[in-house]
């Protein structure tokens, strides 16, 4: 195992650290698969991983005291655990203690090595920080709960910064980092600001949950051009622990399988281990899955509200998605638990959002396109660019 720095963090950690978000389950997503699970989160602790991620919510709240159990026989000594505050269930600074107080239980530790607020937006942010969350987390450190406060980030470039430089009290945040994203969300300028000043940055969604290990035939032919043999998930991990600001990189692994490879993986990462003639492949690869993208929809949102109540930029996301990832399958299961009014095939074509669409998409000739791939399992050609 390789170990890496983490921004305050005192100890080195290992290159890959384990998501517990996907965890192996025998049906519903909260039942997972106790024994598999257990041997899974142990073999890599055994194989030098000191960094495992959970959070309040993950599996319905099981993925904490999965860990918790997971854990004992001297496993808990061995890594630095981290879980999230989860800002949907906080509505006054109350809250916050009784949630941690329940997460050390579930977890049965007395102390959480690094705590987050999950998934920080504009909106969580401005909601936690007017109730008070810094200075409720300042007491937490005080009282040995935590030993290390930092945030998980959704939102843009802008409100990263803003929350950056809203306190001293982090020690490390965690974005999500691919090599598709890399311009947004809060992307490599986010990496390389939060690294500068001084916060350990976790990694998450380094294979963007799994889109980038079943690569579409143009992008495996890319792959398959380059003269050192890897796996598509190979190349995702690499590309991330290829950037020095980097510390920690979460895989949510749900095989022994993926343990396994990805183990394999980080025993040969390091920043370096790409050389340019792989930066430029990996970038050609970029390049072409965003060519693959069928409909230009930015996700910006202009174009809403749709007077039928269409969710038109997750209509066109799913379809974009579906494409380019080569999970079609899964985005049309999603489409069909979508309520059937927000649904492509809800468009009455009355052409309000043309107007208002920056990337001037011609909205109601897309939709029933959209509906023809996603609602009735009509295949999508990419050289035709229509279903
Ligand atoms: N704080 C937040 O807001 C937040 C948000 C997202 C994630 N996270 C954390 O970050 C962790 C990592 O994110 P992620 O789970 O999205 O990571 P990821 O590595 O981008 O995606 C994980 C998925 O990739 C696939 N995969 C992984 N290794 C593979 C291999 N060797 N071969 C083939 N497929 C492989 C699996 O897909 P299949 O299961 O489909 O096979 C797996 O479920 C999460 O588990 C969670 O702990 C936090």
């Amino acid at each position: 195992m390789q170990y890496r720095s983490l921004g305050a963090v005192s100890a080195r950690v290992s290159a890959l650290g384990f998501g517990c978000m996907r965890l192996p389950t025998t049906g519903e997503n909260a039942n997972i698969d106790e024994p598999l699970a257990t041997q899974m989160l142990r073999h890599a602790i055994d194989q030098g991983v000191n960094y495992v991620d959970t959070a309040y919510g993950y599996h319905g709240g099981n993925s904490e005291r999965l860990v918790g159990r997971a854990l004992r026989d001297g496993y808990r000594e061995r890594v630095l655990l981290a879980t999230k505050l989860p800002h949907w269930n906080v509505q006054t600074y109350a809250d916050m203690d009784r949630i941690l107080n329940e997460q050390l239980e579930r977890l049965q530790t007395d102390h959480i090595d690094a705590y987050l607020l999950h998934s920080l937006d504009r909106a969580a942010w401005t909601k936690l920080f007017e109730l008070g969350v810094l200075g409720w987390a300042e007491g937490a450190l005080r009282d040995g709960r935590i030993r290390y406060l930092g945030f998980s980030f959704h939102d843009t470039w802008a409100v990263f910064k803003e929350i950056v430089d809203a306190s001293d009290l982090w020690s490390f945040c965690q974005i999500q980092y691919n090599y598709m994203d890399v311009d947004e969300n809060p992307g490599t300028r986010g990496l390389e600001y939060a690294a500068a000043r001084g916060l350990g940055v976790v990694v998450m969604e380094p294979l963007l949950g799994g889109k980038l290990v079943n690569p579409p035939a143009p992008v495996q032919a890319l792959w398959d051009e380059s003269p050192t043999p890897r796996s598509a998930p190979d190349w995702g991990l690499q590309w991330v622990w290829n950037h020095s600001e980097v510390g920690v990189v979460l895989s949510g692994m749900s095989t022994m399988q993926h343990v396994v490879e990805n183990l394999a993986s980080a025993s040969h990462s390091g920043p370096g281990t790409l050389t340019a003639e792989d930066l430029a492949l990996v970038e050609r690869v970029r390049a072409t899955y965003r060519d693959l993208c069928p409909i230009p929809c930015t996700g910006c949102q202009y174009c809403m509200p749709c007077p039928n109540g269409v969710e038109i930029p997750r209509n066109f996301g799913l379809l974009n998605q579906g494409v380019m990832y080569n999970t079609l399958s899964n985005m049309r299961e999603r489409y069909a638990r979508m309520p059937e009014d927000q649904r492509a095939s809800a468009c009455i074509g009355c052409r309000e959002c043309e107007d208002k669409c920056p990337q001037h998409i011609l909205i109601s000739e897309e939709m029933p396109r959209v509906h023809a791939v996603l609602g009735e399992g009509q295949s999508y050609s990419c050289s035709t660019g229509r279903p």
